[in-house]
């Protein structure tokens, strides 16, 4: 292949290192340019991706005929503005998880990915996790029979383990308003887009958040039905800020528990590994199976979505998550804070 798509980066904090990985070990891509306002770290990153291209206003990366595919990794509150811009320019735009703040400004980016040219994606990296995509080929192929509960859950950990965070690009993920809410909205919709990955839609969603909407929004309790079948869902989620958690990366340790007719799936690690066992185990049969050879670095989530999001450019497919499926994670998620709010069980489609 001699044409690489060219892939312009909007934002280059803290995460883009990871959510760029896929596109810089693929030979059918090359970052091509970089736009953010703090040129300092912009630069930096040039340099280290070799991107020729260095702007500060992200509308001139847009106006760059060269750049195919726009990689939006930004505050919340920028993205649903970005997103439209980038799809009414013609880029093929991935945006980092979530899609935006509330379900308004995704049915904003939902028309413009219905009228865009380019694909859309939202960059959501927990489904392409191996071992929870392994997790999914099992059950789809009927190995625990049908599944009635999906159990998911998240400790977060002192700050002193896990990679160093760059204070100066953090301070907006404190403001509930540029983010959307607390981390019962921010992290969590990681674990929102496992259940729907896992059970399908949510008929309707019942919450207790200890403080909604503050920074750690914990202890925090979600339980949920699926539309399909009985099946039924449990999220919690805690902080124990002396918890030392055995990660490269955030100091958060996650767990996944599905239960079917004939068996149950354990997914024992994603972002931290504090169990030193297999990260994917099923049990069926009197038996159970410890899957210790797939690969289960926190990373490869994120090489394998961006990955996933070349292949659908290449193959003219639908990426996932679609624009409609970046929407139904955040009507989740506010419904979450709504049913927590208002002490009533909520239907997520109900969330405009
Ligand atoms: N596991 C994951 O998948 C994961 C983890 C962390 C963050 N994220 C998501 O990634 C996104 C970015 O998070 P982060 O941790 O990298 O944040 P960050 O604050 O470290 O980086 C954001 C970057 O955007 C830049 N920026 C701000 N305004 C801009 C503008 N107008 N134009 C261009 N760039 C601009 C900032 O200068 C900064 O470099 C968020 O959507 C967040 O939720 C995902």
């Amino acid at each position: 292949m001699t044409d690489k798509l060219r892939v312009g980066v909007i934002g280059c904090g803290e995460i883009s290192g990871l959510t760029t990985w896929g596109y810089r070990a693929d030979e059918r891509t090359s970052i091509y340019a970089i736009a953010d306002p703090n040129t300092e770290r912009a630069e930096q990153r040039a340099a280290e991706w070799k991107a020729e291209k260095v702007y500060t206003d992200y509308r001139k990366l847009l106006d760059d005929k060269a750049v195919d595919i726009a990689m939006i990794i930004t505050p919340h509150d920028l993205h649903k503005q970005m997103v439209v811009d980038a799809l009414d320019a013609g880029k093929h735009v991935s945006v980092q998880k979530p899609m935006a703040r509330n379900a308004e400004e995704c049915k904003a980016m939902v028309q413009a990915a219905k009228r865009a040219k380019g694909k859309f994606q939202v960059f959501e990296c927990y489904p392409f996790y191996p071992p929870i995509a392994k997790a999914k080929e099992l059950i789809d192929a009927n190995e625990i029979g049908d599944v009635s509960m999906i159990r998911l859950r998240t400790t977060s950990g002192s700050l002193q383990c896990g990679w160093e965070l760059t204070s100066t690009s953090w301070e907006w993920k404190f403001n509930q308003e540029r983010v959307g809410g607390g981390t019962m909205f921010d992290d969590m919709h990681h674990k929102y887009a496992l259940a729907l990955f896992f059970g399908g839609p949510i008929e309707k969603v019942s919450a207790f958040i200890e403080n909604p909407g503050m920074f750690l929004d914990t202890p925090a309790t979600v339980m949920w039905r699926h539309k399909e079948g009985q099946r039924y869902g449990i999220l919690d989620a805690t902080y124990s800020p002396d918890l030392i958690i055995d990660t490269k990366y955030y100091p958060v340790e996650e767990r996944v528990e599905i239960t079917g007719s004939k068996g149950i799936i354990w997914v024992t690690r994603l972002t931290g590994g504090l169990m030193k066992i297999a990260p994917l185990i099923m049990y069926r049969d009197g038996e159970t199976h410890s899957f210790s050879n797939i690969p289960a670095e926190w990373e490869d989530g994120f090489i394998r979505c961006a990955q996933h999001f070349i292949d659908c450019i290449l193959a003219d497919k639908q990426p996932y998550l679609s624009a409609e499926q970046g929407l139904q994670v955040v009507q989740f998620g506010r419904a979450v804070y709504k049913s927590a709010e208002e002490g009533v069980a909520v239907q997520p489609d109900s969330i405009v």
